[in-house]
């Protein structure tokens, strides 16, 4: 079901697969539109129903990846590429590796590096480089994060040195051995970034991130819940399966 919030184009979907097949049709259209653009991408376990089906789409020879050139929105810090919790692993084995993409037009901030303000300084720079994001994939944390841009007193602008909360700590603990193997720290692009991308495509699954949905389209638009920053988004859609959508359906 198709709904639209002021400048948010929302769909309802029955569950997560439907949600990541729906998602998977919006990145289809756009990439089919601009097939040389620079795409966002984001990790965790909410975009894996849409990465398999967008891996589905392209074994069936209806999309190709071999022009565009990807930004992830984040990565631990510190964090080794070849650790199986590395968001570069993730993207590789949950969809990088799996269709035509060039490696090499592959952006993800580097968890090795041993400067990271420069990492910073350096990654926001390749996105400007490149022209800008045209379209951005987004999840959202149950604090209403957006990439690592946790709850705090203003909107980070630019890519920063992230400090991951509790409530982070917490939701993603579960991937590492341990919670001391977890790094506390990221290496994010700010919620000014995120904004610049000419549109967004959120997803969102899940009886856990009914409230944050919730937030994201009722509440105030604050810091304090960093997703309430796309109200002022002038292209956004979201898609959610019934879980989430829970507290927000009979009130669009
Ligand atoms: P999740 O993470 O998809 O694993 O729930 C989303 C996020 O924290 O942004």
């Amino acid at each position: 079901m198709r709904y639209d919030f002021s400048n948010i184009k929302i769909f309802i979907e029955d569950d997560y697969t439907a949600m990541g097949k729906r998602g998977a049709e919006v990145f289809s259209e756009q990439l089919a539109a601009n097939p040389n653009g620079n795409y966002g991408f984001a990790t965790g376990s909410t975009p894996v129903s849409m990465y398999q089906e967008l891996i589905r789409r392209y074994q069936a020879g209806d999309i190709d990846f071999s022009n565009i050139n990807t930004f992830n929105l984040d990565e631990y810090y510190p964090i080794k590429k070849e650790n199986n919790q590395s968001y570069d692993y993730f993207m590789k084995e949950n969809l990088f590796r799996h269709v035509n993409l060039d490696l090499a037009r592959m952006n993800i901030p580097n968890g090795e590096a041993t400067d990271y303000q420069q990492e910073c300084e350096a990654y926001e720079e390749r996105i400007k480089a490149a022209g800008g994001i045209d379209l951005q994939i987004l999840g959202i944390g149950t604090n209403g994060h957006i990439g690592f841009n946790e709850p705090n007193a203003y909107f980070m602008e630019r890519t920063n040195y992230a400090t991951l909360t509790a409530s982070t700590i917490q939701s993603n603990k579960i991937y590492f051995a341990s919670e001391d193997e977890m790094p506390k720290h990221a290496i994010s692009m700010g919620i000014g970034s995120i904004m610049m991308a000419r549109k967004i495509l959120m997803l969102i699954s899940g009886a856990n991130k009914a409230e944050a949905a919730a937030q994201l389209l009722f509440g105030n638009i604050t810091p304090q819940v960093p997703a309430t920053a796309l109200r002022l988004h002038q292209d956004v859609t979201i898609v959610l399966d019934q879980d989430a959508a829970k507290l927000i359906k009979d009130r669009l």
